[in-house]
Formats: C-alpha cells, sequence, structure tokens
C-alpha cells in the first residue's frame, strides 16, 4: 500500500488526535504573535548558518531558557530536532567509538548511527542489562549510549536512571532524546531526565523538538558548556544548515514560557492520554500504557489500520495509522496522540468513533 499525502485544510473542524501539539501552543495566540513579531523584526528567514551571519538575540535566549528549563548548563538549537539528534550523536561519537542504541529509537537516531561512521550496536528495547553486555565487550575507548526518554511509537518510558548507571559504570556518555517527554513528563513538563534525576549531570547529553509540546519547529543539544562549544566547532548539523527560523525561535520561546507560567497543562495531557487508552479499550483494542501523551490502539493487520484510520476521518476524528515498515509485521496500530487542551466532549467523541471503527 503505497503513502499518499492528503490536503490539510485551516479549522476543518475535524477533531485532531494525530499531530504532536501536545499542549495545543501552535495555535496559542501568544505563541502565534511571538512568530510574527519575529517575523517583522528579523524577516522570514535566519540567511545563513550561524557561524556566518550571526547569533541573533532570540536563539541565544532561547538557548538559555531551554537549558534552564531542563537543569543543563548550556544549549544549542538547530532547525530540526532530526538535525539535533544527526548533529549530537556524529559530533559525540567517532570511528574509534561503540554507540548503544534501542532497537525502538527514533529513525533520526537510526539515520545518526549511520552516519556516524561509528561502531554500532542495537539493544533490545528497555533493557539496561543487555546495554551493559555490550558495553562491557567493546574493544573501542570510547562509547556512547543513546535512547529515547519517550518512544515515539508505543509510547512507553526508557529506564533511564538503570542506563545512566549503566552508562558511566563503563564511562559511557548517555544521549537522551526527550522529543516527545518535553512538556508532557515531569512537573511541569520538564522532561524524562529531570524526573530520573539526571538533569544536569555531566555525562548526560539531551536532544529535544521544538516542534511537538513548543508548537514551533527546531531542536536543540542541551548539556555541558564544553558540549554546545564542540558542536558549534564539529556537528555538520548545525555548521552546514541555515539557522533556526526567528520565527520558529521567537515561537518555542513564547510556548516555553507559556508552559513555565501554566505547569498544570503537562499533568493535562498525560490525563487525556488515560482518557484516550480507556476510550481505545471501550472500542475493543488493547491500549498500550500511557506513559505520556502517545497511546496506540494494537489493531494488527495493516489493512484493517488503514480502514479504521479512514473511518475515524470520515467520522471526523483524525489519528494516525502506524503500519511496517514503521512497525514490525502484526502490530499496525492506529496512533494517537492526547493535546492539553481537548475537552470532555472531545474524548467522549473519540471513544464513540473509534468504537465505531472497529
Ligand atoms: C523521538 C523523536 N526524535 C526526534 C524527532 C525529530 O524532530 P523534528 O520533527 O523536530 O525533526 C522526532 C519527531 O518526529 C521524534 O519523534
Amino acid at each position: 500500500m503505497r503513502r499518499q499525502l492528503r490536503p490539510r485544510r485551516p479549522q476543518d473542524g475535524v477533531l485532531d488526535l494525530a499531530s504532536n501539539d501536545y499542549l495545543g501552543l501552535s495555535q496559542d495566540p501568544r505563541v502565534v504573535e511571538a512568530a510574527a513579531a519575529a517575523t517583522h523584526t528579523w524577516g522570514s528567514g535566519s540567511t545563513g548558518s550561524r557561524l556566518v551571519t550571526g547569533s541573533t538575540e532570540l536563539h541565544v535566549e532561547l538557548e538559555q531558557a531551554l537549558a534552564t528549563f531542563l537543569g543543563a548548563p548550556a544549549g544549542l538549537v538547530f532547525s530540526s530536532g532530526y538535525l539535533a539528534n544527526l548533529g549530537a550523536i556524529c559530533a559525540l561519537s567517532a570511528p574509534d567509538c561503540l554507540v548503544v542504541s534501542d532497537a525502538l529509537n527514533h529513525a533520526s537516531i537510526v539515520d545518526a548511527c549511520r552516519l556516524s561512521r561509528a561502531e554500532v550496536a542495537i539493544a533490545p528495547h528497555r533493557s539496561p542489562a543487555a546495554v551493559g553486555e555490550l558495553l562491557s565487550r567493546r574493544t573501542t575507548p570510547r562509547a556512547l549510549v543513546v535512547s529515547d526518554a519517550v518512544f515515539s511509537v508505543d509510547g512507553d518510558l526508557a529506564p533511564l536512571a538503570e542506563l545512566h548507571e549503566v552508562a558511566r559504570r563503563h564511562g559511557a556518555l548517555l544521549v537522551v532524546d526527550e522529543a516527545h517527554a518535553l512538556g508532557v513528563v515531569g512537573e511541569g513538563g520538564r522532561g524524562a531526565t529531570a524526573t530520573s534525576g539526571l538533569a544536569g549531570e555531566p555525562d548526560v547529553v539531551v536532544t529535544v523538538t521544538l516542534s511537538k509540546s513548543l508548537g514551533s519547529q527546531g531542536g536543540a543539544v542541551l548539556g555541558d558548556a564544553a558540549v554546545v562549544e564542540h558542536l558549534v566547532n564539529t556537528a555538520r548539523a548545525f555548521i552546514f544548515d541555515t539557522g533556526l527560523a526567528p520565527a520558529s525561535a521567537a515561537a518555542a520561546l513564547a510556548a516555553l514560557r507559556i508552559l513555565k507560567g501554566e505547569p498544570e497543562r503537562a499533568e493535562a495531557v498525560r490525563r487525556r492520554a488515560r482518557e484516550l487508552a480507556a476510550a481505545i479499550e471501550g472500542a475493543g483494542w488493547p491500549a498500550t500504557s500511557p506513559d505520556a501523551a502517545v497511546v496506540s490502539a494494537l489493531v494488527g493487520e495493516p489493512a484493517l489500520a488503514v480502514a479504521a484510520a479512514e473511518r475515524c476521518l470520515e467520522e471526523g476524528v483524525r489519528v494516525g495509522c502506524f503500519r511496517p515498515p514503521s512497525v514490525p509485521d502484526g502490530v499496525s496500530r492506529l496512533r494517537l496522540t492526547a493535546r492539553a487542551t481537548l475537552t470532555d466532549a472531545d474524548v467522549d467523541r473519540a471513544g464513540k468513533v473509534l468504537a465505531s471503527a472497529h
């Protein structure tokens, strides 16, 4: 079955349970206004690599705000979360390095591993013991352990404290992708690294996207000032890429300020995710555990999942549909994402539509 791009219209009245706008901030007037004001001040693009055309005060302010929020000493923004992973993993590894990557890590991490020219070992999903085994057998002087904090398809949490313990024991750096955790997991959405007591640890590097709970576009790497300096000098995804657009930087900064001032949004999205999991089970499918904003309805056969997603859309509810090669055979699913701004009526409606689609 070939994938197709579908047209999207503004305010189409469809209940959106497929986007990554977890806190509903992409449409918040304060965020939209910040993006418009930055465009008026700085223009529509950032006009070149920041090493060539300079760093605006917006970029610097955003980096400081993200670092403070996530409890890291310093940060560097990239033009996407994909490039933040590419930049961090490639710059922090080399052919004399072993990169141990969870089997269900995001495609951007998979691609980063391939580009890094490091030796790569894929660890079974969520297995610190297997990671330890791979690290103890390594022949390289250096090692990196890489994991999503919240896995993007099942929405489950990585055992970060255990991964860090094992990485530290073997002298490896831990890189954590907080793409689905920022704004959702932990007190006020400060992420899984903070919840696991790892914020600010010198051997932990965090990557984030600005395109999910912050409702903007872009990505960032957070870590020691020395890590940031190393990235500025060696991360090709930073050096040879046009800087993050001013509108995106300003929107992310405004969104982060809202999140700080309205920390209850993080709890609201987690509660809505639990309710969506109950709605999926009420409709007769097994649901993955709602640890963050992502919940999947395990449908099985790809054709059934596609038909169910289409039926939901006909009924006015947009859900994601994941099938091979994005997921293994036999576990095609509907992937629903919760949003802090969903109402009780939205969740009721989702439950009824899911039931009629089964
Ligand atoms: C876990 C994870 N990491 C990285 C990314 C890439 O982020 P971006 O969309 O900003 O490129 C995504 C987004 O899809 C993701 O789910």
